[in-house]
């Protein structure tokens, strides 16, 4: 987590808080240090300043439109807060301890550089909506942000599968070998997660794009302000109906917490599978260099980092769910400052999501080879076309439960023998059932076993290629409709 600066103030030994906090003269004593320390947030907050400054040049704006102050007044302000956004982008800008929170370093700042009219910025809001504000600002942008990587990470997942649409690979349940599938198949089952994270992100999305400003401190403001002026410029697709709820409402970060969580179990579950196939036990993939790492002992080694990273890294995520439900569950109405903890949660959400998508879509773009004479080798050598079996007497007209009782038999009696069912000759399996013909042989190969299973969303390869077409268009309608990084 970030810590805050050290306070200029309290550095040179003098009093702080009070004035230089922010608040009026009924405060005689400053902050003791410590407390000051415990208080502020200016340490992570000043990760909102883009939005804050946005929300500020809003603001004002609409205080000049609405007459509550001169126009001209207006657009001075506006040019201050600028100037502050370039002072930033130049490394000027530097706020302290003293500050508490971005909010009242923005407005500090603004006085040092305008005097009296600096003051006026505040009229009609509160931190209270201003915070709530910046957040939903912010949060809106992250969204798309991931978006963005959720597509690349797709992107990445297809290319793949476009490679191996005729590859097979052992499908697992119980991680025990069941039937083998398409590898495409398997891949596809990850986009199809990927899509709904991005389904559900954009569901977040439209409760977070609600415009709480103007609610002020939690009763609104005999100000005459305008707040569909301000929610209009910011572009929030409408506004809070009620004031209280503005400021106390965050169940849009416990959503998008949610959302973002399961977008980490998707990545985790992927991760674990990357680190079983790399091992030597599966050997289905090899790691290129660029996205593996070696052991400081053991020459011979070549770790799966990024994936255990990233299953080590969904922890974090389900526990900002976690603390941010346990954060709001006993808070009376309005604004609490327990809501300042809703910030290093969010940011840190994000960046890990951001961070593990990235690297996700680095690890399939060029971190990882399937090993196909691994896979080919891996589906001809067990039972898996067993229910194929099975399934070929039923469609000579055997009862599906005594065909399963029979082929049960047979498996146990091969293992025993320690053949496989493909070396068994005509008159074995005649022996075992009249039904039996020539064509059993051609019937339980791998590549039939898949192709059989033709069913919609089936492994069959017909069927995959209708879902590899599915997802190349998905991802050029969205490629083409994604919003662009100035959101
Ligand atoms: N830093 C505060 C936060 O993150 C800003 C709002 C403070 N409001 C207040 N009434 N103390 O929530």
């Amino acid at each position: 987590m970030v810590s805050n600066p050290p306070s200029p103030s309290a550095a040179a030994g003098g009093v702080t808080g009070s004035s230089a906090g922010g608040w009026s003269d009924r405060f005689e004593q400053g902050l003791h240090p410590a407390i000051e320390r415990f208080n502020a947030s200016i340490g992570f907050d000043i990760t909102l300043l883009q939005e804050d400054l946005d929300g500020s040049v809003a603001h004002a704006r609409m205080l000049g439109a609405c007459g509550v102050i001169e126009p001209d007044e207006a657009e001075r302000l506006v040019e201050g807060l600028e100037t502050i956004r370039a002072e930033a982008a130049a490394g000027s800008f530097q706020p302290g301890l003293a500050d508490e929170d971005v909010h009242f370093a923005v407005e500090r700042r603004l006085i040092e550089l305008l005097g009296p009219l600096g003051k006026k910025l505040h009229t009609g809001r509160s931190r209270n909506d201003q915070v709530g504000t910046d957040l939903r600002l912010w949060l809106r942008r992250r969204i798309d942000d991931l978006d963005r990587a959720l597509l690349r990470f797709e992107a990445a997942l297809l290319a793949q599968a476009e490679q191996h649409a005729e590859t097979l690979i052992p499908g697992y349940t119980h991680l025990q070998r069941a039937q083998p599938v398409c590898l495409a198949h398997h891949l596809l089952a990850y986009i199809a997660m990927a899509e709904r994270d991005r389904q559900r992100l954009a569901d977040v999305r439209r409760r977070v794009d609600l415009c709480p400003l103007g609610a002020a401190a939690l009763a609104g403001t005999p100000v005459p302000i305008d707040r569909r002026h301000t929610a209009a410029a910011l572009g929030f697709a409408d506004l809070y109906d009620n004031s209280l709820d503005a400021v106390s409402d965050r169940d849009f970060a416990v959503e998008f917490m949610a959302a973002a969580s399961l977008v980490m179990v998707h990545l985790s579950r992927l991760s674990e599978e990357v680190i079983l196939w790399a091992s030597e036990e599966f050997g289905f993939i090899s790691l290129s260099d660029r996205c593996a790492t070696g052991s400081s002992l053991m020459p011979q080694k070549k770790n799966p980092d990024v994936p255990e990273l990233v299953r080590g890294k969904s922890g974090r995520v389900f526990g900002h769910l976690m603390g941010l439900l346990t954060m709001i569950k006993g808070l009376p109405l309005a604004y609490n400052k327990d809501f300042q903890e809703d910030k290093e949660a969010l940011f840190d959400g994000v960046r890990t999501c951001l961070d593990c998508l990235e690297a996700m879509a680095i690890l399939f773009e060029e971190g990882l080879q399937f090993r196909p004479e691994r896979l080919e080798r891996a589906v001809e050598s067990d039972f898996s076309n067993a229910t194929d079996v099975a399934d070929y007497l039923v469609g000579r007209g055997v009862p599906f439960r005594e065909a399963y009782q029979l082929v049960g038999g047979l498996v146990k009696d091969c293992l025993r023998r320690g053949v496989l069912l493909r070396q068994l000759s005509l008159e074995e399996w005649q022996a075992l059932h009249p039904a039996f013909e020539e064509d059993i042989h051609a019937a339980i190969a791998p590549r039939q076993v898949v192709a059989a299973r033709r069913s919609e969303g089936g492994t069959g390869f017909e069927q995959v290629r209708r879902q590899l077409q599915r997802a190349r268009l998905l991802l050029q309608e969205s490629s083409g409709s994604a919003p662009d990084a100035t959101g």
